[in-house]
């Protein structure tokens, strides 16, 4: 299994003999409670890269909601039992003060990409995952880094935080690992209930639904419409958004007439469910 490394002076010692060799080092940043949708970035990481750290540190900076992040699953020994297979070189779980230090002072904000989706919906959610993914870089000293497309908006994020600040990084996007019933993988399925997970892959449905309805030449608002009642029928208790976005730039647009998706966020049982789709 991974060593697992706790500080900040371990991580460095152990990156910089790849440094010197001139070795590509990917990172994989997690919160852990990990499914095969993060197994799949440590896959591509191997595939691509001569060294491979993986990090879980559960953030409490981008989490708005404190029951959230109470409840976040920590799984940390099945998560090193999990990476075994993979021989990573490094399994990074910072201690809390390692990430934010006594007078820890800074911090890294995306304007623009962050105004929209779940940036409106959570209220500093991507000052914070902004913060910790530029700490999370520059520790690691990586050249390579893995993020989902499961977090679309925070895809692009991190892309556009990279580029501003000119951290020399390769941000690399992976496609979403989805169960056999298309609900996509998530750390907060975890959460739900037995009824409640039997319901869950009826988002993905009706965004499937939606975007061959916009296909075929429907008016967006009605298919739109119709969607959230049906989910508001099934037992979701709430749709955040189910809108279609630009993938550059995030606008929102209601005919794909250059790259796209469906992004959705919807609340079920008292759980946050989201999803995205290519149109
Ligand atoms: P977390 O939710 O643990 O996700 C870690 C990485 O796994 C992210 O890049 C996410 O997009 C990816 N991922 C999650 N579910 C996936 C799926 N079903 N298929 C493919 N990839 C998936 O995202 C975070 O943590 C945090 O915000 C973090 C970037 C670690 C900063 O704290």
């Amino acid at each position: 299994p991974a060593p697992i490394i706790r500080t900040l002076p371990e991580l460095r010692a152990a990156t910089a003999p790849w440094q010197r060799a001139g070795e590509t080092i990917g990172v994989v940043p997690t919160m852990g409670a990990l499914h095969d949708g993060h197994l799949s970035l440590v896959e591509a990481a191997k595939r691509s890269c001569d060294r491979v750290i993986v990090t879980i540190f559960v953030n409490p900076k981008q989490f708005n909601n404190p029951d959230d992040l109470k409840n976040y699953p920590r799984t940390e020994e099945e998560d090193a039992r999990k990476l075994a297979r993979f021989s990573v070189d490094a399994l990074y779980v910072p201690d809390a003060d390692q990430i934010y230090p006594d007078r820890f002072a800074t911090t890294v904000s995306v304007a623009g990409l962050t105004d929209v989706m779940e940036g409106a919906h959570r209220p500093g959610h991507f000052d914070g995952v902004a913060t910790v993914v530029t700490k999370l870089f520059l520790q690691s000293a990586a050249t390579d880094a893995f993020f989902g497309e499961k977090d679309f908006q925070q895809l692009q994020v991190v892309r556009r935080m990279a580029a501003d600040l000119d951290i020399p990084i390769t941000v690399h996007g992976c496609p979403t690992i989805r169960e056999i019933d298309g609900l996509a993988m998530a750390s907060r399925n975890l959460l739900l209930s037995d009824r409640a997970r039997t319901l869950a892959p009826r988002l993905h449905e009706e965004m499937e639904t939606l975007a061959q309805g916009v296909a075929s030449g429907g008016a967006f608002d009605a298919l739109q419409r119709a969607a959230i009642e049906r989910l508001e029928k099934t037992g979701f208790t709430g749709v955040d958004y189910l809108e279609i976005r630009a993938n550059d730039d995030l606008s929102l647009i209601d005919r794909p007439d250059r790259p796209a998706r469906l992004f959705a966020a919807a609340w079920l049982a008292g759980v946050r469910l989201i999803d995205n789709i290519a149109v």
